[in-house]
């Protein structure tokens, strides 16, 4: 299959055996890869609706991966599932349980003592979270759908707008968010924060 649509600039290339996980065999283009991952995004979204969650909840693996699941089950056989092999961002693929539990612990940390403004906490925690990179694809929309459960469930606010444009495709708004986050790399992390409340 031709599937070779991850070549984009900011996105996790998969390799062989991941691409074997695609579970849809009818997908043959990019654009119907997007809309059928989209329409799991929402799902998961819906599944999060109703759903009572607290900091221990939420700042947990177990969470971490059924919120991966439930947005990529049914598309990718891997969904919800650490990655197995390295990339060209992210932690090396043997550290991500433990990269993570630290991120977690400086969460809480964050949370107790009130060390950053609500929207800063949710957006730190997602950026370390994409920089890790726990999955084999999916991490950037896993990253920004878990800062809104952040936001949401433990602050009570609105979801964030993410510059309330499609960032899965090429464009304006996409080189914004990837700028910002590059910003956030340095540990500069105003334009992401800004760019999320667009
Ligand atoms: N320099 C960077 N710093 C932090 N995160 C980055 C950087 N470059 C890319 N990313 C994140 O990685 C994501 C790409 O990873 P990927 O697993 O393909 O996620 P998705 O398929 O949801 O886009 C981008 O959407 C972005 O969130
Ligand atoms: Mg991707």
């Amino acid at each position: 299959m031709g599937l070779d649509i991850y070549a984009q600039e900011g996105q996790t290339p998969l390799d062989d055996d991941e691409r074997e996980g695609l579970l849809i065999r009818t997908i043959t283009t990019r654009g119907e890869l997007d809309e059928f991952e989209q329409l799991g995004v929402e799902k998961a979204n819906e599944w999060l609706l109703g759903k009572k969650l607290d900091v221990n909840k939420i700042l947990n693996e177990d969470f971490v991966k059924e919120l991966h699941q439930r947005m990529f089950s049914g598309i990718w056989r891997w969904a919800g599932e650490f990655r197995k092999t390295n990339k060209n961002i992210g932690v090396d693929k043997f550290i991500i349980g433990i990269e993570l539990k630290n991120l977690f612990d400086d969460g809480r940390f964050w949370i107790n003592n009130k060390t950053f403004p609500e929207d800063e906490i949710a957006i730190r925690l997602c950026h370390r979270m994409v920089l890790i990179h726990l999955f084999a694809n999916g991490n950037g929309r896993h990253s920004r759908l878990y800062a809104d459960v952040l936001i949401n469930k433990i602050f009570g606010k609105q979801y964030f707008t993410w510059g309330s444009k499609n960032l899965v495709k090429q464009g304006e708004a996409r080189t914004r968010y990837l700028n910002a986050l590059r910003e956030a790399d340095q540990s500069n992390y105003e334009p992401l924060i800004e760019f999320a409340r667009l």
